[in-house]
């Protein structure tokens, strides 16, 4: 009986947890070039996309897990195309806490390749408070986090819109179609036009959305490349041995009948 009413409240959490993903729209089909077994990154596009972050998420969002030489020649999986000398003009155009000197007093110095991409916030309280309580995360892992990967994130900087009549907002949150429960602490961070891109490709909502999404995934797997490499090597290897036993065994066996 035990048995039965705990399968009985399972299908019921089931049926609850249906009803609520039903909520949030399905994800736009969109596909990126690094998509695939065989993909690989659009370097201007994932350049496009750290210059987004800079420019806008960076003022909220760290990415902990980078440092500037990942984004040059000699990061894993080769960067994003930035040379060594830009990579090191991005890094001064940070201050960093370094020290202590000989005084024992920490100070500031231009950022150097080997620092971490400066976070703009010390602590989290500190993040909370700037931010109506919430916690902007950090976006190193982000595609990795959330179910729908570069999908989600392309479709949640793209999903603000008014909230439905009959809905009560939270003082300071936003309406989002595609975050779970609709409200968000994330003021819409981007829109059409937000940032100039170096290269001159158009600054549409999407296109920013789509770069940033690109970048994101890039951050959280700059050595994406290598590993589709690598299958492809192994896949290969497989099937000329596949092959070669294949007439092995022909041969083996010819003579028995
Ligand atoms: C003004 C500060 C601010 C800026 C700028 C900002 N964010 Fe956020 N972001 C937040 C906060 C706060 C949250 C936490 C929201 C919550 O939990 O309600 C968040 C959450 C997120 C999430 C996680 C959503 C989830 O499913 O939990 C993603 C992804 C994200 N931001 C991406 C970005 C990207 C990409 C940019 C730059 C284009 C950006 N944010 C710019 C404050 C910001």
């Amino acid at each position: 009986m035990r048995k039965f009413a705990l399968a009985l409240a399972g299908a019921a959490a089931l049926t609850v947890g249906a009803a609520q993903a039903a909520d949030e729209p399905s994800l736009p089909k969109v596909t990126w070039p690094n998509d695939g077994v065989f993909g690989t990154f659009d370097r201007a596009s994932l350049q496009r996309g750290f210059q987004i972050y800079k420019e806008v998420c960076s003022n909220c969002h760290a990415l902990q897990h980078l440092h500037y030489r990942d984004l040059g020649p000699g990061g894993p999986g080769g960067g994003i195309g930035f040379t060594d000398e830009e990579v090191k003009a991005l890094a001064e155009q940070a201050q960093v806490t370094d020290g202590p000197n000989d005084q024992g007093e920490m100070f500031q110095r231009p950022g150097r390749p080997y620092d971490p991409i400066a976070r703009p916030f010390p602590n989290e309280q500190a993040a909370r408070a700037a931010n109506n309580g919430a916690l902007p995360p950090d976006l190193s892992l982000i595609t990795k986090a959330r179910e729908g990967g570069a999908r989600y994130v392309f479709a949640l900087l793209q999903g603000y819109t008014d909230p439905p009549p009959d809905m009560k907002m939270g003082t300071g949150m936003n309406y989002n179609l595609y975050f779970p429960g609709h409200q968000i602490a994330m003021p819409q961070p981007l829109s059409d036009g937000q940032v100039t891109f170096s290269d001159g490709t158009p600054n549409t909502l999407t296109q920013e959305a789509y770069d940033i999404a690109a970048f994101l995934t890039w951050a959280a797997e700059p050595t994406l490349e290598v590993r589709h490499r690598m299958g492809t090597k192994v896949f290969l290897f497989l099937l000329v041995l596949t092959g070669l036993f294949y007439v092995v065994k022909r041969k083996v066996w010819a003579e028995v009948h």
